[in-house]
């Protein structure tokens, strides 16, 4: 895959692409990241790239010109052919399921606003499609930009060492993730669940499926309600429930 980012402030991202599981995608040649200076597409001396909104009003908005020549310059020349994203406040939430469908594609151009915003234009011009990473307010698109590069770049083939992990972490079927532990199996009077000493792995299995059900039951309810049950979750969950009752 190969993500093109176009930023007013490309230094944001040094570090955090080149450690971890970023960078060694990066070195594997999983993914190219290209960050690219949005005032090197300005078209003025002073590589200015926002002005004052018309209609007045506090803040300076992106001007369409040089992110429209960034887009252009990278796609070449020719019909728009992969997804160019806008992060905003605005656009679509980002979840587990976009990041799923971005990791199909060969290619994306992340742009990242900032200060009020980019010009209405651009979105119209050059735009497919509008990302939201959660209902606040960043200073810039580059953390957004981030985060879809980070929960896209794991999905990409080979890029996980287990890539068997994917399957079960939370959002993967529609749940949150089962808890984890790790030695030792006592720490500060509290145990590890017996099950998972036991090394009987349909046991662990079960209790797994049962413990992301009442994960998911208690924190985000809404997830179990946009899910088709299988036979063994409507059990599972009436278990739970018969538990909950006893307390
Ligand atoms: C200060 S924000 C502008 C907010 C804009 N005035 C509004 O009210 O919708 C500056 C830039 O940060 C980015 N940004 C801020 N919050 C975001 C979010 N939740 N998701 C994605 N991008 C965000 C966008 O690129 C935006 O253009």
């Amino acid at each position: 895959m190969h993500i093109d980012v176009v930023t007013t402030f490309p230094e944001f991202f040094a570090s955090p692409l080149d450690c971890s599981i970023l960078g060694r995608a990066q070195r594997s040649g999983a993914v190219t990241i290209l960050i690219h200076d949005l005032r090197n597409y300005a078209t003025d001396k002073h590589r200015v790239v926002d002005d004052y909104p018309y209609g007045g009003g506090a803040g300076m908005v992106m001007k369409p010109e040089p992110l429209a020549r960034a887009v252009e310059d990278l796609l070449g020349e020719g019909e728009l052919e992969c997804p160019v994203i806008l992060l905003t406040p605005q656009g679509q939430q980002f979840d587990q399921a976009k990041a799923r469908e971005l990791a199909r594609q060969d290619r994306l151009i992340l742009l990242c606003g900032h200060y009020e915003g980019v010009d209405e234009r651009v979105r119209q011009a050059v735009v497919t499609e509008e990302l939201s990473i959660g209902d606040y307010i960043l200073t810039g698109g580059e953390p957004a930009a981030l985060v879809v590069i980070d929960s896209v770049v794991r999905l990409l083939p080979g890029v996980l060492g287990n890539p068997a992990s994917i399957d079960s972490e939370s959002f993967a079927n529609g749940l949150l993730e089962y808890p984890h532990y790790t030695r030792p199996a006592q720490w500060r009077g509290l145990s590890v669940p017996e099950v998972l000493l036991s090394g009987h792995h349909a046991e662990i299995r079960r209790w797994r499926y049962k413990e992301a059900l009442r994960r998911t039951r208690e924190r985000r309810p809404e997830l179990l309600e946009q899910l088709e049950l299988t036979e063994q979750a409507r059990e599972l969950l009436s278990e739970i429930e018969a538990e909950d009752n006893q307390d």
